[in-house]
């Protein structure tokens, strides 16, 4: 039998038995009338089959306006100064040479900058999106090396650059605090999201310290920075007191309402669209940039762009914070955890919200006697640390899955077979049952496909030439979250052609194609009667596009909205129709019109409804429900990652030779935007692995190496072939049965290199990135 015969059979038998459990219990909130979505009605069989992304052509012809494209009548544009220091205060700031340039229209300091609000941070209310709450060019105080000093606005950017760089300062510097070690005695449980990460289940310790076998390691993961191919950029303008922004976001309607608290209006006279976006990763938020183009343009009355360099994004855009965590597990002979013991400590500001919250997959990866999961943090001064790519699962899976298989070596176990038998029944922290967990049957599949029979135990046993050939594998899992606050617009004219809008955002991911296909699906439309609006502050919902929950949110609106549509249709459809007197619940959107569930001979067009009712549209808004669903069940997007790697026994080069991610995510929408996700995921985690470091000066805090010439990413050369298979057994209690997938491929992929690497050679390397001089 093929992978893909075993992997349907193996769906379609999973399948039965979750609808069988989820009617059994109470049906999820998401869910209009009570009655279990059919999960998606396959009408045309839209989803699930490979669509191209509808904006491609208008991308790679430079037609799609990105947000420091749009052209304004008599706009300047900006450039930014930045401080050389990481704390104390502004000296002196001359601002003359650079006023003195042609074409320069101003110079703006904390001295002549408008009074703004604080910014609400991130976490601190529910539309807060700041980066940081520091005040933003109000005082002469530095509190990071690399904050603007100074705003140019000029007539051409060159100009704006020139005037920029002669900007003198000098400083009054104080002692900052920006070595990570002097920190630590300061060190201090953190809490994420508003709730203390401490979780404590049996004694931990003691257990670890009577345990037949263990292990216990200190693993690191350095600072890293946000590198999205599209700069952080905003075109932007006043009309009055309404500011109209073209943003490069992931969260526009959070944008809206915080840059509103920042300039004392009211959140309507903040519009901020983003139609396009070249990826976000959890850097696509609220940053002093867009703060100081706004007041700037206030100032001097002209639309401003700004568009950051490269450099700038590292001075002024958070990234990923460094990590240092214990993974000890303690286990008897038959590989069962008695103990899972994961704690550690990050750095961030005074200033900021989020500590790495690396725990997060050691909640529910293992069943284990006993927990101890705790982060610390320590506060340095410097810029602002935020999300990146899976927040704590991409780095705490690292440290995990490498004591994993550090635990399989020492009991002489394979690393997958210790992994089933620390598969748990139930959520192991919270004792909630799991949604739709079938991370078993991922490794199954991926270690048939992979060819995983084929790996020597004994790490540096298979050699070709000069190269140490070897395999490692880890476990992928991030959490599905689907935020409160979706909502959508959803409009259907005379001529049968549906429109919804919703406050969301098309990044890269593909999410405006399959959004548009799970309409066409659900209403009974071909896609080309269908349009999915987002990407504007002024439509409906209040959307993040972050924590891999957008589409879950996107959906559960989107059914909110068709079922609101179907109430009304109904009603339009009166006596006379076929459909006469049935429920929405009891109808289906079937090729162009309305039928009846279980007999589709009750049809009637939508393009009949309307003109009998005499009307050229009904529109309809709803909000998606409250996510009960994850109150009820432990919910998450798994993976078994295969890495198999060369390294060069002279120079230690490592190169990855295959890839394979096999995920369990639920139902898959559009396989063809997905793959890309999945592989979008992994090439992000072999940076991870291999390459990715800022360079932190801890003598200054200054980041040395802003730029892609000295802070490395994959390049093609770096990529292999990656293979991407998938369960494809759908969640019965998520909106389309489909969990988040923008996260879960960089998770676990830094761990099966290392876990490869070790295979190879027989060094284990515990901290990242696995450069060569640590394989020498
Ligand atoms: Mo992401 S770090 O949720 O954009």
């Amino acid at each position: 039998m093929s992978i893909v015969e075993n992997a349907t059979q193996l769906a379609q038998g999973a399948l039965q038995a979750v609808m069988k459990k989820a009617v059994e219990l109470a049906p999820d909130s998401w869910i209009p009338g009570g009655v279990p979505d059919p999960l998606i009605q396959h009408k045309h069989g839209l989803v699930g089959t490979q669509v191209a992304r509808l904006d491609g052509p208008l991308k790679v012809t430079g037609a799609a306006r990105f947000a420091a494209e749009f052209p304004l009548e008599t706009m300047v544009y900006a450039a930014l100064t930045y401080s050389t220091i990481p704390k104390g205060r502004i000296a002196t700031i001359d601002v003359a040479a650079a006023e003195a340039l042609p074409g320069v229209v101003l110079v703006m300091t904390y001295k002549n900058a408008p009074r703004l609000n604080p910014t609400p941070a991130m976490l601190t209310a529910p539309k807060a999106i700041g980066g940081d709450q520091l005040p933003v060019m109000q005082d002469d105080r530095i509190h990071w090396n690399g904050e603007p000093v100074a705003v140019v606005l000029a007539q051409t950017q060159e100009q704006a650059d020139h005037a920029a760089s002669l900007i003198a300062v000098t400083y009054e510097t104080e002692i900052a605090m920006t070595r990570f070690e002097d920190a630590k005695p300061d060190r201090a449980a953190a809490s994420f999201m508003g709730a203390p990460m401490l979780i404590e289940i049996g004694d931990a310790e003691a257990s670890l310290a009577a345990a037949p076998h263990s292990v216990d390691r200190t693993y690191r993961t350095p600072r890293h920075n946000h590198n999205p191919i599209e700069l952080h950029g905003a075109t932007l303008f006043w009309q009055g007191d309404e500011l109209i922004l073209h943003d490069a976001s992931q969260c526009v309607a959070h944008v809206a309402w915080t840059l509103a608290q920042v300039f004392g209006v009211d959140e309507a006279q903040v519009h901020v669209t983003s139609p396009y976006v070249g990826g976000g990763f959890g850097s696509k938020t609220l940053w002093n940039h867009q703060i100081l183009a706004a007041a700037a343009a206030k100032l001097a009355g002209r639309p401003v762009r700004i568009m950051l360099s490269r450099e700038g994004v590292y001075r002024m855009v958070g990234g990923r914070t460094l990590t240092e965590q214990r993974v000890a597990i303690g286990a008897q002979a038959d590989g069962h955890f008695d103990a899972l013991i994961h704690t550690g400590v990050v750095a961030m500001t005074p200033h900021n919200s989020m500590p790495e919250p690396f725990i997060l997959p050691s909640k529910s990866a293992y069943a284990a006697g006993s927990f101890l999961l705790n982060v610390d943090a320590v506060k340095l001064d410097m810029l602002a640390n935020t999300f990146m790519r899976a927040p704590g699962e991409s780095v705490g899976t690292f440290a995990l899955e490498s004591a994993v298989d550090e635990l399989a070596v020492e009991l002489g176990v394979d690393p997958i077979a210790l992994r089933e038998t620390n598969e748990p029944e139930t959520n192991p922290t919270t004792g909630t049952p799991f949604s739709s967990r079938n991370i078993v049957a991922a490794y199954r599949s991926g270690a048939e496909r992979f060819g995983w029979d084929k790996r020597n135990a004994t790490p540096g046993t298979r050699r070709e030439g000069e190269w140490l050939v070897g395999m490692g594998c880890a476990t992928a899992t991030y959490p599905y979250y689907r935020m409160p606050g979706g909502a959508a617009r959803l409009t259907l004219t005379k001529d049968g052609h549906a429109t919804v809008e919703i406050a969301a955002h098309e990044m890269g991911m593909g999410t405006a194609t399959t959004h548009t296909m799970v309409l066409a699906e659900r209403l009974g439309l071909p896609m080309d009667k269908v349009s999915f609006l987002y990407g504007d502050s002024k439509m409906p919902g209040v959307v993040l596009a972050g924590g891999s929950q957008q589409t879950a949110s996107i959906g559960a609106a989107v059914i909110a909205a068709q079922n609101a549509l179907f109430t009304e249709l109904l009603k339009l459809a009166g006596n006379d129709s076929p459909l006469a007197g049935l429920k929405p619940s009891e109808v289906g959107g079937y090729e162009g019109g309305l039928c009846k569930l279980d007999d589709p001979s009750a049809c009637e067009s939508y393009v009949s409804i309307l003109s009998r009712a005499q009307r050229d549209a009904v529109s309809v808004e709803a909000a998606g429900s409250a996510p009960l669903e994850t109150q009820h069940w432990s919910m998450h997007s798994y993976g078994a990652m295969f890495a198999e790697v060369r390294v060069n026994a002279v120079t230690g080069e490592v190169r990855v030779s295959r890839f394979l991610g096999s995920f369990d995510c639920g139902k898959i929408l559009n396989p063809k935007t997905a793959t890309s996700q999945f592989r979008g995921g992994i090439i992000m985690g072999l940076g991870m692995a291999l390459m990715e470091e800022t360079q932190f000066d801890e003598r200054t805090g200054r980041v040395m190496n802003p730029s892609l010439a000295e802070y490395h990413v994959p390049v093609h050369m770096d990529v292999p072939e990656i293979d991407v298979i998938w369960t494809d057994i759908p969640d019965p209690h998520a909106p389309m049965g489909a969990h988040g997938i923008g996260e879960i491929g960089i998770t676990g992929v830094a761990a099966a290199v290392a876990n490869a690497v070790f295979n190879a050679t027989g060094k284990r390397v515990r901290d990242l990135p696995i450069t060569l001089d640590k394989l020498l």
